[in-house]
């Protein structure tokens, strides 16, 4: 059977072509192996540009006082102390050189007055730490490393949608897919294979994920044996865009607020204020003032509480409109006009002084945006080894935001974009040393391929099958309604019996016409992938019984000790869901000490 599809025999594939996966593919061409890179869209179109604001690395050339331990310090705070303590060392040590990589390929940063790279301050960072090309750094960075894949000779496949992946035993074999262009499968032959998918932002209808965004690796890992964990966490970030509706939940990047912008509801009142959380930094909410301070450049003042972390500002934006003191559409507003010149927004802001003229007809120069919470990126995913990023499934690798576990309960701002250079790297590495090492491509199962070849054609055969458009609306309608912000048992356990029932569904969808660029056909995969990523989630919601970073449950509002060092890992046995409650792995001694200064404990164990 597979003797009949278009095969290509690649020692390292590399499913993704955002930040993650071109990192992968960049590094893994440095062994001497074969590399190829798939797309499922066109080369540079990726979630990575939707990191606008900038690269989390502690260089130092704004605030010499900034090192990778502040980072490491500031990631575990951020992510509630849940993160891989290990990963994020690594992230924080190895970030710098990645940046300073990345400015040798070509990235054009902008500059200090003394010519280094510039970096501006983000929630959660103590320092001016992200190195930035004004709002379009995740642009900058997927030009340049597109441009690096094609230096190097590498063979990318565009328009490709992986389904599945391919198995030798317990080892990965390999990947199969499908040709946009005329639907025909193709098969690759693989010593490893790298996920680099990003992530499940279209299980839910307000998102700044575009279409691609739909848990194929996430699903197609889980099937062949790896584990998801801490899928709890959803990152809703604070500001998409509300109006017009045709472009609801469009990023507007943090970096407004790094620049200076302010929140306010519709009684003209900067309400963030009122929300600083009792244990943040241990702080009284810093004062107009000292936050102006702040603003204007005295970094021994306090950050103005609207650069709280991410999860924060959420359920403040949230509360605001749910208190009826909301902006028309139903968002707040975020006003950069009144607290800067036309022309520092300008030169600061401009992918957002266009988004919004061009989008919204509103020039954020003289009047404010408004803005509400939209699904931003999945803190959870693909368990990996954080030396090498191999998942439980030998041969298996995941980097990026499909991958768990750097990020814990919540994600700073601006380390995705260094989570993707650092560990896609390594990811690339550890791939290209395994393929290095095998002497043979695994065998690949004929009968399994014709079977998966199988279920790939049977929504064209089915009469009454599901229409998958229908099934992602009320998905997305069930996740927002049921596993959104705001959670609590009912709504989890009404959620997750929803789930099922189109989860039944999904594997009975049907579509017609041709196979080439027939996007009914695509649905009837994606959708099948989003709802086993909406089970995950809503089973790590439900039985984490406390609110933690982003996942906030009503009926149990505080976090508990209990589960500071628990995650929740969620694996298939017998096609089943399985839950198994874990332990974090602890920090090294230097580490735990680190931890412990910071935070004033005790004892963190
Ligand atoms: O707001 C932003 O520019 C997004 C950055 C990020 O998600 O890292």
């Amino acid at each position: 059977m597979s003797e009949s599809i278009d095969t290509h025999e690649l020692d390292v594939l590399v499913i993704g072509a955002g930040g993650a996966g071109l990192s992968a593919a960049i590094s893994a061409a440095e062994r001497d192996v074969s590399v190829g890179v798939v797309c499922k869209s066109l080369l540079g179109k990726a979630h990575t540009v939707m990191a606008e604001g900038g690269i989390a690395a502690a260089l130092g050339n704004v605030a010499p006082a900034d090192d990778w331990k502040s980072h490491f310090l500031d990631t575990m705070k951020g992510g509630w102390g849940l993160n891989d303590p290990r990963m994020a060392e690594i992230h924080a040590k190895e970030s710098p050189e990645r940046v300073r990589t990345l400015q040798e390929w070509g990235a054009l940063f902008d500059r200090t007055d003394d010519g280094k790279i510039s970096q501006r301050p983000f929630g959660g960072h103590r320092y001016d730490r992200l190195a930035h090309v004004g709002d379009r750094t995740g642009l900058e960075m997927i030009r340049t490393l597109q441009d690096k894949t094609v230096a190097e000779g590498i063979d990318v496949y565009q328009e490709c949608t992986t389904t599945h992946l391919l198995l030798d035993g317990d080892q990965v074999a390999g990947a199969l897919g499908v040709w946009r262009d005329d639907g025909s499968p193709i098969l690759f032959r693989s010593k490893a294979v790298i996920l680099a998918t990003g992530g499940l932002g279209q299980c839910y209808r307000i998102t700044s994920n575009s279409w691609e965004y739909t848990a194929d690796g996430h699903a197609m890992a889980l099937r062949a044996g790896a584990a998801l964990v801490d899928m709890a966490f959803v990152q809703f970030h604070p500001t998409g865009m509300v109006w017009p509706k045709s472009v609801q939940g469009t990023l507007v990047t943090e970096g407004v607020r790094g620049e200076g912008g302010i929140l306010l509801n519709s009684e003209d009142e900067r309400f963030m204020f009122d929300y600083v959380p009792d244990a943040y930094e241990g702080s009284v909410a810093p004062t107009v003032e000292e936050a102006d301070r702040w603003v204007a450049g005295d970094r021994d003042a306090r950050p103005p509480p609207e650069l709280l972390t991410r999860d924060v500002v959420a359920r403040a934006i949230l509360s605001e409109v749910s208190a009826g003191r909301g902006s028309p559409h139903g968002g707040v507003f975020l006003d950069i006009a009144n607290q800067r010149s036309t022309e520092y927004i300008q030169e600061k802001l401009p992918a957002m002084v266009h988004q919004f003229r061009e989008l919204a007809e509103i020039d954020i120069t003289e009047d404010p945006m408004e803005v509400f919470p939209t699904c931003h990126y999945m803190m959870g995913g693909i368990r990996v080894d954080p030396e090498t990023q191999e998942t439980a499934v030998p041969g298996l690798y995941a980097s990026g935001e499909v991958a768990g576990g750097l990020h814990g309960a919540n994600r700073l701002g601006g380390n995705s974009l260094s989570d993707l250079l650092v560990f896609g790297n390594r990811a690339g590495h550890a791939a290209g040393d395994r393929a290095e090492g095998m002497d043979t491509f695994p065998p690949i199962d004929d009968e399994d391929v014709t079977n998966k070849l199988n279920s790939l054609e049977a929504p064209f055969e089915r009469e009454d099958g599901t229409d998958p458009y229908a099934l992602h609306a009320e998905l997305q309608t069930v996740m927002e309604e049921y596993v959104g912000i705001m959670r609590d048992d009912d709504r989890l356990t009404t959620g997750i019996e929803r789930l099922e029932d189109l989860a039944e569904r999904a594997a009975n969808t049907a579509t017609d016409g041709s196979r080439a660029y027939n996007p009914g056909w695509e649905k009837c995969f994606a959708v099948r992938h989003l709802v086993e990523a909406g089970l995950a989630i809503a089973h790590a919601a439900r039985e984490r019984t406390e609110s933690r970073g982003a996942h906030t449950r009503i009926d149990y509002p505080e976090p508990d000790e209990e589960l500071e060092r628990v995650e929740f890992a969620i694996s298939l046995v017998g096609g089943e869901i399985d839950i198994a409650r874990e332990a974090v792995p602890a920090p090294r001694e230097e580490l735990r000490e680190m931890l412990q200064a910071d935070t004033g404990e005790e004892e963190t164990q």
